[in-house]
C-alpha cells in the first residue's frame, strides 16, 4: 500500500487556492490528485490549465467531498491531504444552508474519517476562515480618517480571539475547523488549521460574494459597476496567493511541529487596506475608472479584520513577502495576460469533457 501512496491530495484542487497550490507542488516534481466537483464557475479552466502545464502528473478527479467512499479511496492513496473543497460564500450559505452544511461539515468529516481509519494516516491541512471569529462586536473599533482600526489590538487578531460563528457559512466552517482541530487531540491525527484572511491572486474567479479583490479587478476591465457594501472604510489584510501557498507547504513540511495547532494567516498589519483603497489602487494601475455603487452593510461583515501572524512567524518563520500594492499589480498583469477581464469568465471549458474523461477511475 505504501508504494502507491505517492500522491498529494488537494480537495477543491481546481479552485483558486487549490490550483495555485497544485501548480507549485507539481512544479517541484510531486504527483497531485485534484479532487473537485467543479461547482464553482470557471474552475474547469484551472483544471485544464493544470493539465496543460503538467500533463499526466496531475490526476483530475471529478468527485464530491460528500461522497465518503470515493473521497476515502483518494485519501488512502495520498501521503498528504490539503482539504480545501468548500462552499465558500456567506451569501450562498444564507440561501442554501443545507448544501453549505453538507459540503463544509460532512465533506470535512469524510476526509477526517478516511484518514482516521488508516494505520499510517496522512497529515491533513484544513483551510478555515477568519469568519469563525464572527463580527467581533466585543472588540473596540474606531474610525480614523477613512479607515477603521482596532482601538487596542494594534497587532491584529490572534488565535486566542473568541470563537463566534456567524452565518451558516461561519457555522459550517467553524464546526469543521473544530473537528479538524479536535481529531488531532482526540485521535492523534496530524492535522493543522489555517484561519485565513482574504486571499487574492492568479486563477481566482472572484465574485462580489467571495474573492472580491479579483472581482474588482475584472470589473474594472469590463467597466462593470462595483458595489461597496457599507462605507468602504472597512479594512482587510489581503494576502497574495504565493505567500499563502508558501505557508501551507511550510506547515505540511513541518507537520510534526504544527500538528494539533491553529494559525491565523493573512496579510497582517503591513497589508491592511480599505476596500476603497483597493479600488483606488486598481484604478491607478489600470488607468481605468468604474462606477461605484453604495449599499447597506451585509450581515456579519467586520469593520476591520487584520490577522496577527505572529504565531506562524514564530513557529515556521513565515511572513508575507508580497506587499498589497505589488500584489495588485501582479493581479492586473494576470488579468491582462489571461484575457479574463470580463466579470463572468468564459465557460467554454465546460465543453471540454475530454479532460474529465482522462481522469483515472478511482480504484
Ligand atoms: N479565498 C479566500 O479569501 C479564502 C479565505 C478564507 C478561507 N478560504 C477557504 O479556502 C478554501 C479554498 O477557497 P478558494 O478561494 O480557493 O475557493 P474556490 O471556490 O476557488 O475553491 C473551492 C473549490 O472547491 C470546489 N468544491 C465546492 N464544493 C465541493 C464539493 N462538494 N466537492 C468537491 N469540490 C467542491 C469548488 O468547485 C472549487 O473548485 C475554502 O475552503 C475556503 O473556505 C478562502
Amino acid at each position: 500500500m505504501k508504494g502507491t501512496r505517492d500522491h498529494i491530495l488537494i480537495t477543491g484542487g481546481a479552485g483558486f487556492v487549490g490550483s495555485n497550490l497544485a501548480h507549485a507542488l507539481l512544479r517541484d516534481g510531486e504527483r497531485v490528485i485534484v479532487a473537485d466537483n467543479f461547482s464553482r464557475d470557471g474552475v474547469r479552466l484551472n483544471a485544464q490549465w493544470l493539465r496543460g502545464q503538467h500533463g499526466d502528473r496531475v490526476r483530475i478527479e471529478q468527485v464530491d467531498v460528500c461522497d465518503a467512499d470515493r473521497i476515502g479511496a483518494l485519501v488512502r492513496q495520498s501521503k498528504q491531504v490539503f482539504h480545501l473543497a468548500a462552499q465558500v460564500a456567506v451569501t450562498t450559505s444564507l440561501d442554501d444552508p443545507r448544501t453549505d452544511l453538507q459540503t463544509n461539515i460532512l465533506g470535512t468529516f469524510n476526509v477526517l474519517e478516511a484518514a482516521r481509519a488508516m494505520d499510517d494516516s496522512p497529515p491533513v491541512l484544513f483551510t478555515s476562515t477568519n469568519k469563525v471569529y464572527g463580527g467581533m462586536d466585543d472588540v473596540k473599533v474606531e474610525l480614523a480618517g477613512d479607515a477603521y482600526r482596532y482601538a487596542d489590538r494594534r497587532a491584529g487578531v490572534g488565535e486566542d480571539a473568541r470563537l463566534d460563528f456567524h452565518s451558516p457559512y461561519g457555522c459550517s466552517k467553524g464546526a469543521a475547523d473544530q473537528y479538524v482541530h479536535d481529531y488531532a487531540r482526540i485521535y492523534g491525527l496530524r492535522t493543522v488549521v489555517f484561519r485565513m484572511s482574504c486571499i487574492y491572486g492568479t486563477r481566482q474567479f472572484g465574485t462580489e460574494d467571495q474573492g472580491w479583490v479579483a472581482h474588482f479587478g475584472r470589473a474594472l476591465f469590463g467597466r462593470e459597476p462595483i458595489t461597496i457594501y457599507g462605507d468602504g472604510c472597512q479594512v482587510r489584510d489581503i494576502l497574495w496567493i504565493d505567500d499563502l501557498v508558501e505557508a501551507m507547504r511550510l506547515a505540511m513540511g513541518r507537520i510534526d511541529t504544527v500538528a494539533g495547532q491553529v494559525f491565523n494567516v493573512g496579510g497582517g498589519a503591513a497589508n491592511a487596506v480599505t476596500v476603497r483603497g483597493v479600488i483606488d489602487r486598481l484604478i491607478e494601475i489600470t488607468g481605468r475608472s468604474v462606477p461605484v455603487r453604495m449599499a447597506e452593510w451585509r450581515p456579519g461583515d467586520q469593520r476591520i479584520y487584520v490577522s496577527d501572524n505572529a504565531k506562524l512567524e514564530r513557529v515556521l518563520g513565515w511572513k508575507p513577502r508580497t506587499s498589497w500594492k505589488a500584489g495588485l499589480e501582479n493581479l492586473v498583469d494576470w488579468l491582462r495576460e489571461a484575457d479574463l477581464m470580463s466579470p463572468v469568465p468564459s465557460l467554454a471549458a465546460e465543453a471540454d469533457e475530454a479532460l474529465l474523461a482522462q481522469a483515472a477511475a478511482v480504484p
